[in-house]
């Protein structure tokens, strides 16, 4: 029953409005049948009683015979009482020995002129109702006359009312609960599921989905929850993901780092030359592990929002002249012509210097890496609304079907290839995010074995405030 708590809740409020109400309903209805009766009852024991005393009041003394038809006729008592309370006749069923219905101070008010009424129990229970009048000869008020009838088919009739407004009471009340107990089933048993559901959803279930889709506040919350489950899902895939690569890439170059430590340890090199090849090996990997470290950070810095942007009027050519100055270096190496398009001025922009550089140099970087022989150009050009930095290279390039994933974490195109030059796979990555949270978008055009060109476009500020 635990399990059903708010039909029960439920049930019990409305049956306990439908009791109040019915008992209410069934006392009101008892008490008009019962005072209707009363009522009717007196009103024609008192009319009967009246008509006996004018009677005893016209005819002559002698009138006892036709008073004994009438009571036999009428199933009623009638006593004859004198000022001193004896009973001087009596006709009808009632016991004479029975007296206690006469008291003194109703002999007072009938002597004085007025009728009484009241109700009496005998010694068997049995329930009469007494009309008392006075009779009078010649104006004097000489006896008084006290009709009796008994009340027992009265309340024959009330008892046979009261049961069947009891029973119908009982039957209205079961119906009533009945439809409350199949109405609160009805609201209870999707809330239900949604507790279930949750409850799944809290062990790690994620795959759990709630099947109600009534288009209303109990639906919508059932696609919230299947909403919620599938985000969480999802987080715990990518999260999944993310971890096993992170101790991929962790794991790689800490086995070259143990593999050429314990070959230098160990002296097992012929040469210094050799060795000292080896202490190169180690540093390279060491750098590599503190850059993944660093890119790592980055990410999730800026994944949970805690990366705080400098913003400013930047000149975009200035952030470009620096990024070039310090990968021309490698580009020579490379033997790779690396060109920056002369531009006159272009409009500033709002941006953090140091993430737009983070941004240029990550591209040229990949430009060079990613490029055999060629060259890199570098253009910088603005429309009215637009200014737009593309980096063109005319290296390996990468397939169409690879090209959606570029910017996902960990993803290289060629794993081995891009393994020997040293990539990571969290370069672009980080680079659609910094491009995102400066206002701007990045696009990647490709053909393989022919070169690559990325754009990054901001929306000039000046027109973003005029429109
Ligand atoms: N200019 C380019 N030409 C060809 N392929 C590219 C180019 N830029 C990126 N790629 C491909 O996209 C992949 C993802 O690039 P990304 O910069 O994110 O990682 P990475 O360069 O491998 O490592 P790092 O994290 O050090 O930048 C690269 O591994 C490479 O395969
Ligand atoms: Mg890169």
């Amino acid at each position: 029953m635990r399990s059903n708590r708010i039909g029960m809740k439920l049930g019990l409020i409305i049956a306990a409005i439908f009791f109040i109400v019915l008992l209410f309903l069934g006392v009101s209805l008892y008490q008009m049948f019962s005072s209707f009766y009363h009522s009717e009852m007196k009103t024609e024991i008192t009319e009967m009683t009246s008509h006996v005393s004018t009677m005893a009041e016209t005819t002559e003394a002698s009138s006892e015979e036709m008073m004994l038809t009438f009571a036999d006729f009428s199933n009623v008592s009638m006593f004859y009482i004198n000022a001193a309370g004896d009973i001087t006749f009596h006709t009808g069923e009632h016991n004479p020995a029975d007296r206690t219905f006469i008291r003194k101070e109703d002999l007072k008010q009938i002597f004085s002129g007025n009728a009484i009424n009241l109700e009496h129990e005998d010694p068997l229970g049995h329930r009469y109702m007494v009309i008392g009048q006075p009779i009078y000869k010649d104006h004097q008020i000489t006896s008084a006359i006290y009709v009796m009838a008994s009340m027992q088919s009265m309340d024959k009739s009330l008892t046979a009312i009261r049961n069947l407004l009891i029973l119908s009471g009982v039957g209205a009340f079961l119906l009533a609960m009945g439809i409350t107990w199949i109405m609160a089933l009805l609201f209870s048993r999707p809330l239900i599921m949604m507790q279930k559901a949750t409850k799944k959803i809290a062990v790690g279930e994620l795959e759990t989905r709630l099947d109600i889709h009534s288009k209303d506040e109990i639906g919508d919350l059932a696609a919230a929850i299947n909403n919620l489950a599938a985000d969480l899902q999802r987080y715990r895939d990518t999260r999944q993901e993310f971890f096993a690569n992170i101790s991929h890439e962790l794991r790689t170059p800490i086995t070259y780092l143990e593999g050429y430590a314990k070959v230098v340890k160990n002296h097992m090199y012929e040469t210094e030359e050799e060795k000292d090849r080896y202490l190169d090996i180690i540093y390279q990997e060491g750098v590599r592990i503190q850059h993944l470290v660093d890119d790592l950070f980055e990410l999730a810095k800026m994944e949970e929002g805690k990366i705080s942007l400098s913003m400013e009027w930047i000149d975009l050519r200035y952030v470009i002249h620096q990024s070039v100055q310090k990968v021309s270096l490698k580009a020579k190496e490379k033997g790779l012509e690396l060109v920056v398009h002369p531009t006159k001025s272009v409009p500033f922009i709002r941006g953090d210097g140091m993430r737009l550089e983070q941004i240029a140099l990550n591209l040229l970087e990949n430009a060079i890496r990613y490029t055999d022989e060629g060259r890199i150009d570098v253009y910088l050009h603005h429309s009215s609304t637009m200014l737009t930095l593309s980096i063109q290279d005319t290296g390996i390039g990468i397939p169409d079907d690879e090209l959606p994933y570029i910017f996902d974490r960990f993803y290289r195109v060629e794993k081995s290839r891009s393994r020997q030059t040293g990539g990571t796979g969290l370069g672009l990555s980080i680079v659609k995010k910094l491009v995102k949270l400066q206002g701007g978008s990045i696009h990647v055009t490709s053909r393989v074995g022919k070169g690559t060109c990325v754009s990054v476009q901001f929306v000039l500020p000046m027109m973003q405030e005029d429109q």
